[in-house]
């Protein structure tokens, strides 16, 4: 039997937060009511963030009441504090996402507080969330290496990994921010971090600036890894990782898995043409 894996779909969060010209929310709900459609189990659908530093998704509740919401997908946003928590309630996502990074200087370049202070953040939001049982995830941002700090040694990714999954995150998913790792550097950051993170509980987040995204999926396959994040029409980017490109393309990684005998459930058909619409809104070429 083939193995399973899921792709959680980024396009609607991460695809858009780093977009200049500020999208219509109708063109993002229209976004999402097709990738609803595509065999997701999971999409994230924005944040709850400052709109002073993400205005891009200032949206978010507005966005989140005007979607078609479909029976068995679960739509997701990010929260970077209690503000952001109690507004996604509020909005009903079905998962919040709490994200910091293994590296000091992006820590504070899109959170603006140390990666210590951002745990202390995060743990009233684990505590809220698992009150009011709504499932939490985490990210690790810089698995590798760091616009600022520059190389990050994986043992830093692992305490992270473990602090998350202590405060109830129920998976981690590990980000290469600005697209750059290689093989070689996944497979040593991976083999530290799942010395204490079991692979079921980590997903795999690769931006593909370098290229070498669906080869690091490949290696995080080997290590057991069997969920990972990708964006349709390969949109994506923080605003607070200067040089960073997209997330890998979802159509892209289906096929990969599909060509090497994995499972994902998505419809490649819908995917294109989710993808085309995706492209369409951002002003890129469909
Ligand atoms: P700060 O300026 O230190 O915080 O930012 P503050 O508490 O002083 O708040 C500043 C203003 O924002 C205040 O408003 C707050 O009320 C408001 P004012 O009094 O000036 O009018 N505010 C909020 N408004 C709405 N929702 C909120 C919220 N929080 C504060 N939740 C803060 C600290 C964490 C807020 C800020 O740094 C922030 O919002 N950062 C988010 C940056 C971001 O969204 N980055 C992109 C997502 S992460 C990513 O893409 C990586 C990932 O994809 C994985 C990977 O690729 O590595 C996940
Ligand atoms: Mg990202």
């Amino acid at each position: 039997m083939s193995r399973r894996v899921e792709i959680v779909e980024m396009a609607a969060r991460d695809g858009l937060q780093n977009e200049k010209a500020i999208i219509p929310a109708a063109d993002k709900i229209a976004l999402i009511d097709r990738l609803s459609d595509c065999g997701f189990r999971r999409i994230e659908a924005t944040s709850f963030v400052s709109p002073k530093w993400v205005p891009q998704l200032a949206d978010g509740a507005e966005v989140m009441a005007g979607i078609a919401r479909r029976p068995g997908v679960s739509y997701a946003a990010l929260v970077p504090n209690m503000k952001g928590y109690e507004a996604a309630k509020t909005a009903g996502v079905d998962e919040v996402a709490v994200f910091l990074s293994a590296s000091e200087g992006f820590s504070r370049a899109n959170l603006n507080c140390s990666i210590a202070e951002s745990i202390e953040r995060a743990r009233p939001v684990a505590e809220a969330a698992k009150a009011d049982g709504i499932p939490l995830r985490g990210y690790v941002s810089c698995v590798v290496q760091c616009p600022y700090d520059g190389p990050v040694e994986p043992s830093a990714v692992a305490r992270v990994t473990r602090q998350l999954l202590d405060l109830g995150c129920h998976e981690v998913s590990l980000g290469d921010t600005i697209g750059r790792a290689r093989p070689e550097e996944v497979a040593a950051m991976l083999a530290v971090v799942t010395a204490v993170a079991a692979p079921q509980r980590l997903a795999g987040h690769f931006h593909d600036t370098g290229g070498m995204a669906l080869d690091n999926i490949r290696v995080a396959l080997d290590h057991g890894l069997a969920v990972f994040d990708a964006s349709v029409g390969g949109l994506g980017g923080c605003p607070y990782a200067p040089g960073a490109r997209g997330n890998v393309d979802t159509l892209a990684v289906a096929d990969m898995l599909a060509a090497e005998g994995f499972k994902t459930g998505l419809d490649r058909e819908k995917l294109a043409s989710a993808a085309a619409f995706a492209r369409r809104i951002t002003g890129k070429i469909a």
